[in-house]
């Protein structure tokens, strides 16, 4: 195995000693097929116990990994050292959220919108073409939105029209109507409200991020269509 020298950028804050927020340079030796998520691992062990930043799962399925690295939003547990071209990696913690410490931020705004009454699984296409072990017969997949707010912090819009429901908001709404149509006049009257599908500047970046591929953007396109069909 042999390590790269690589360099990680990273915008830190903490109340009292970075405030406000700025970047500090870490020089570590990294196996460039880990991930930027195994070196920050590394940096936090070997350097600086008092780097924050969050993890869970470490293989794209919990979605708190999310940040901005080289300036766009990834998971930072699948992102691998090899595919960033650069040999400084500049991390930053998602936009469009309030900084709790270095890259983690509140994600409590996040879920303010998702409605306690949404269903929580909902199932997907989108299946593992794996073949499943012996005596499991299928693989069901459930929920392609693993919650990462990678799209709310790419869309130009959040920053500028405060209050702007967001791409996973009207994801998860729009997957909601598709499985609950009974309920489409109430879901379609909060797509439409002031704070709704209105505000989208169709720009895509929430669909070019997603990790997940739920395509927040097509989901946006679908609710402006039944939106536009009940008003006509
Ligand atoms: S829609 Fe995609 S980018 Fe947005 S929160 Fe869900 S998984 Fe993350
Ligand atoms: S650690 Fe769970 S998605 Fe990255």
């Amino acid at each position: 195995m042999s390590l790269r020298k690589i360099t990680l950028r990273i915008l830190r804050y903490k109340p009292d000693r970075f405030d406000p927020p700025r970047y500090q340079e870490f020089a570590l030796k990294a196996d460039p097929e880990t991930t930027v998520l195994d070196a920050l691992e590394t940096l936090r062990l070997q350097q600086d116990p008092t780097l924050m930043y969050r993890h869970s799962c470490h293989h794209s399925s919990c979605g708190t990994c999310a940040c901005k690295i080289n300036g766009r939003e990834r998971l930072a547990c699948i992102t691998r050292i090899d595919e960033l071209e650069d040999s400084v990696i500049e991390l930053a913690p998602l936009d469009g959220f309030t900084a709790s410490g270095d890259l983690v931020v509140d994600m409590s705004p996040f879920y303010a919108d998702m409605a306690p009454d949404w269903d929580y699984l909902k199932k997907c296409a989108k299946v593992q073409t794996t073949p499943p072990p012996e005596g499991v017969n299928a693989y069901e997949r459930f929920e392609d939105c693993i919650e990462c707010g990678a799209c709310v912090s790419a869309c130009p819009v959040t920053p500028k029209k405060n209050g702007f429901l967001g791409p996973a908001v009207l994801a998860a709404l729009s997957a909601e109507l598709k499985k609950s149509p009974q309920r489409s006049k109430h879901l379609l009257a909060t797509a439409g409200d002031d704070r709704g599908e209105r505000l989208c500047d169709r720009a895509l970046n929430c669909s070019r991020v997603c990790p997940t591929g739920v395509y927040p953007a097509r989901h946006i396109a679908d609710l402006r269509k039944l939106l536009a069909r009940e008003t006509n």
